[in-house]
């Protein structure tokens, strides 16, 4: 996989480390390691490629039969000859393999003070949960410091891959996965899926960014008062994003897979039962806990997964309020409902 293509970085990254020629910038206490196994085994694949292929046009050359001649007899078995290309490539391997598994080992083992993040993967969207319940869509971890990712899919094979820090693991639905790293660089990285999970496998990315420490609490106190200081519609708008509803139903509420939700709130929705029901509060909290509850006709084939345990009940009601804001006409009358 190290053939694998690094897309450009969108993000120009801020370090004091250059990029290499073939390799993108090293930005964590692993890439050292990983870069130099790197070289030493296609160090060893080009040293055995130019031997190989000089000695074959040699010898094309050199022992080409002269026409109208015959063969000499092959030679015979060769002790030293047969003993020497068993036992080098042997060591060779053996040294690869050594290197190999005690960085594989290093890269599955957290230092016990790791901070601990909790990451969803969904398609296409990644989720990183922090400590005091934060969710954000990005990922955000303090330089110098050891991070755990404990990892799960809410429905395929992911894979969380950050080029910058040379880590990736795939996350595979029905089972946590552990990955740890230690940023060495502050910055913005880019977080890439890794494993084809769908159509938009290619825009299920993400960044990472890496603060300083001061920089990195001061961004924890203002995450955890993120929706302080927003209506209730904008806060869901953003809960809408991080959430990943936006991948199904359009950012701005459009429809992509799942159905429209603009100019829905306080109209009827046909469902594929031939039922109806106003779009309220009480049908938006059904759809988003138990989805297939009604379904919306002409959208049978694309199930939408229960958000049961994921949402808090604030969220909820961020989302509505989102959703009800995509339809002005019904917030207009109710507000001029005449009181009674
Ligand atoms: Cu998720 Cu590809």
């Amino acid at each position: 996989m190290l053939s694998q293509a690094v897309p450009e970085v969108e993000t120009p990254v801020e370090t004091g480390v250059a990029q290499s020629f073939w390799l993108p910038t090293p930005a964590s206490t692993i890439a050292g390691e990983v870069d130099w196994l790197f070289y030493f085994i296609l160090g060893i694949a080009i040293v055995f490629f130019v031997i190989i292929v000089v000695t074959m046009v040699v010898f094309v050359l050199k022992y080409r039969r002269p026409p109208g001649t015959q063969p000499p007899p092959s030679p015979d078995h060769n002790m030293a000859l047969e003993l020497t290309w068993s036992v080098i490539p042997t060591i060779l391997v053996l040294a690869m393999f050594y290197f190999g598994f005690r960085g594989y080992i290093n890269m599955l083992t957290a230092p016990a003070n790791a901070l601990e993040v909790q990451v969803t993967a969904q398609r296409w969207k990644w989720l990183f949960q922090y400590p005091n319940g934060y969710v954000d869509g990005n990922l955000h971890v303090p330089v110098d410091t050891p991070v755990q990712l404990v990892m799960r899919s809410e429905d395929v094979i992911h894979s969380f891959y950050v080029p910058d820090f040379r880590v990736k693991a795939d996350v595979v639905p029905g089972r946590y996965r552990k990955l740890w790293f230690e940023a060495t660089q502050v910055g913005t990285y880019d977080i890439f899926c890794a494993e084809y999970c769908g159509t938009e496998h290619s825009a299920m990315r993400a960044l990472v960014e890496v603060h300083s420490p001061e920089g990195y609490q001061e961004w924890m106190d203002e995450a955890a008062n993120w929706f302080k200081n927003l209506p209730p519609a904008e806060a869901g708008a953003r809960v809408f994003q991080v959430q990943g509803c936006a991948s199904c139903h359009g950012a701005d509420g459009s429809g992509l897979q799942g159905p429209p939700l603009q100019q829905k709130f306080g109209r009827e929705e046909q469902f594929n039962d031939g039922s109806r029901v106003i779009v309220d509060e009480n049908y938006i909290r059904e759809s988003i806990l138990e989805p297939n509850a009604k379904i919306v006709a002409g959208y049978e084939q694309v199930p939408m997964p229960t958000y049961k345990g994921r949402l808090s009940d604030q969220d909820i009601s961020f989302l509505i309020a989102f959703i009800k804001s995509l339809n002005p006409e019904a917030t207009e009358k109710q507000d001029e409902a005449p009181k009674k």
